[in-house]
């Protein structure tokens, strides 16, 4: 099988094909997503709340992420597999940014790294590419800076959306070679897509966008509980698992496990 690089995304959207990215943070489902064709596998800081148990994606840091992008770079033998920069860890200076960027590509393999925000990050963007980093953008709402934009709302509506594609031209500029848009009006999502020659990645973005991208606890009903708008159910792996669980437990309390088919 072929590696998917950045090239092959921007080919994509050259021809008009829509491609597709997952979160995964560990073995098994980054390589089913790798077999299912999944193009780009995300370690994202959403593990903070997926897998590490935070509330938010703030707590989580690089030194928890790196053995999960470790784990995702090892079972992906296709898929292009791209690191999230953890909150404070790359805002403070371009350098600071490379040298993250640096440990998650020595230390995990990783093919490409990700960051929040729009002309702030653009030295940080600039610095990381010049310096043989992939870097993929990250606008509209960003999880890291929920308390400044004041929670979980859709960015970009009215006069805000002039600014959604200004902020999608500069960091192209410097050197993106994505961009994920999250709660953005998929009207300006749409222009967006048309006014950049990277490939857009939407989360809430609607169907525009180049790409697409779902946490894929979310989407395939791991976590429970109350769910986005943007996310759309593809199976319940949380009733799965329950009632597997469910039925050990139930087997054992009877005695109807092990069998002798089990049994040396
Ligand atoms: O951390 C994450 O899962 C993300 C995606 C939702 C884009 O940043
Ligand atoms: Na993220």
């Amino acid at each position: 099988v072929k590696r998917v690089r950045t090239h092959h995304l921007r080919e994509m959207k050259a021809r008009g094909e829509k491609f597709t990215m997952l979160t995964a943070y560990e073995q098994y489902a980054a390589q089913t997503f790798d077999e299912a064709g999944i193009d780009v596998l995300l370690v994202g800081d959403s593990a903070s709340n997926n897998v590490y148990g935070n509330e938010t994606s703030l707590p989580v840091t690089v030194d928890e992420l790196i053995p999960l992008v470790r784990a995702v770079t090892r079972s992906a033998r296709r898929a292009l597999v791209v690191a999230d920069l953890p909150f404070g860890s790359y805002q403070a200076s371009p350098e600071q940014a490379y040298l993250t960027a640096v440990r998650f590509m020595k230390e995990a393999n990783a093919h490409a790294v990700k960051l929040e925000g729009g002309l702030a990050m653009v030295p940080q963007v600039r610095k990381m590419t010049e310096g043989g980093i992939p870097v993929m953008a990250h606008i509209g709402f960003t999880p890291q800076s929920e308390h400044n934009l004041g929670g979980y709302r859709v960015q970009g509506r009215g006069d805000a959306a002039a600014r959604v594609i200004e902020e999608a031209q500069a960091l192209e500029a410097a050197g993106a070679f994505a961009v994920v848009m999250e709660m953005v009006p998929g009207e300006v999502a749409g222009e967006v897509t048309k006014s950049v020659g990277i490939p857009t990645i939407g989360i809430g973005a609607g169907v525009d966008c180049d790409g697409q991208v779902l946490v894929w606890q979310d989407a395939f009903g791991l976590r429970t509980g109350r769910m986005a708008k943007f996310v759309k159910q593809y199976a319940d792996l949380h009733g799965v698992l329950r009632r597997a669980a469910e039925d050990y437990a139930a087997d054992v309390k009877a005695g109807t496990f092990p069998g002798p088919e089990h049994t040396f």
